[in-house]
């Protein structure tokens, strides 16, 4: 009977003093979290319709077409792109990283894309590759996409990029984004 009672006892202090430490998910959610890293840079991407080569500046091409009859949000419709990732607003600047994936459109109702980017870092400042993955819903003015891992001086990063299109030009076939990239697991 006492040791039965002493081995509740201890089961007891076990669950109540796991319940005391707070759990990651607990201090992530935090309102007032500080990122513990915070980048600010700019994706450039020339964009043409059609996989063939008609725009030797394009860094993004489309390779589905919108499905038919599934309204006017090119729902089905998959660019690929390898986009170059400056410090600041100009395209020609050298290089901070060069951002490589694809984006989905996969709403009926909205202009939406699924957008996934590996940020490939090879400066004398980093190295190492970042990857996001994520909801873009791209009419609203920000977005926020989940970075969901990383590599080299960015392992096992984890933390939000805020997307906001500052240039939107459809007679040049060019986009630019910021991203506001806001780290809160840095190792
Ligand atoms: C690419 O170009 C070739 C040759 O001009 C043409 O036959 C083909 O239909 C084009 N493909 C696309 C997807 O535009
Ligand atoms: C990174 O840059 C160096 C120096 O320019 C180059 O030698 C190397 O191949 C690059 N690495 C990658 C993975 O692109
Ligand atoms: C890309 O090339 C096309 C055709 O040469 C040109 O009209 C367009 O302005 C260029 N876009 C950018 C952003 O330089």
């Amino acid at each position: 009977m006492e040791k039965f009672s002493s081995i509740f006892f201890l089961v007891f202090l076990l669950v109540f003093s796991e319940s005391a430490v707070p759990t990651a998910g607990e201090s992530l959610i935090k309102r007032n979290a500080k990122p513990c890293q915070r980048l600010m840079l700019h994706l450039h991407d020339i964009f043409q319709e059609g996989i063939n080569n008609t725009f030797p500046n394009a860094t993004s091409a489309s390779v589905t077409e919108g499905v038919p009859g599934f309204g006017p949000f090119l729902f089905g419709k998959l660019y690929v792109f390898d986009n170059p990732v400056t410090g600041d607003e100009n395209m020609n600047s050298p290089p901070a990283a060069r951002a490589r994936g694809f984006y989905l459109y996969d709403r009926k109702d909205t202009p939406n894309t699924l957008f996934l980017i590996t940020l490939s870092f090879n400066s004398s400042e980093y190295k190492g590759t970042m990857t996001m993955l994520g909801n873009n819903e791209h009419g609203a003015e920000t977005r926020d996409i989940p970075i969901v891992g990383g590599t080299g001086d960015f392992f096992m990063a984890r933390g939000i990029a805020t997307l906001e299109t500052e240039v939107l030009d459809f007679v040049k076939s060019y986009f630019r984004v910021r991203m506001d990239i806001k780290l809160y697991e840095c190792y």
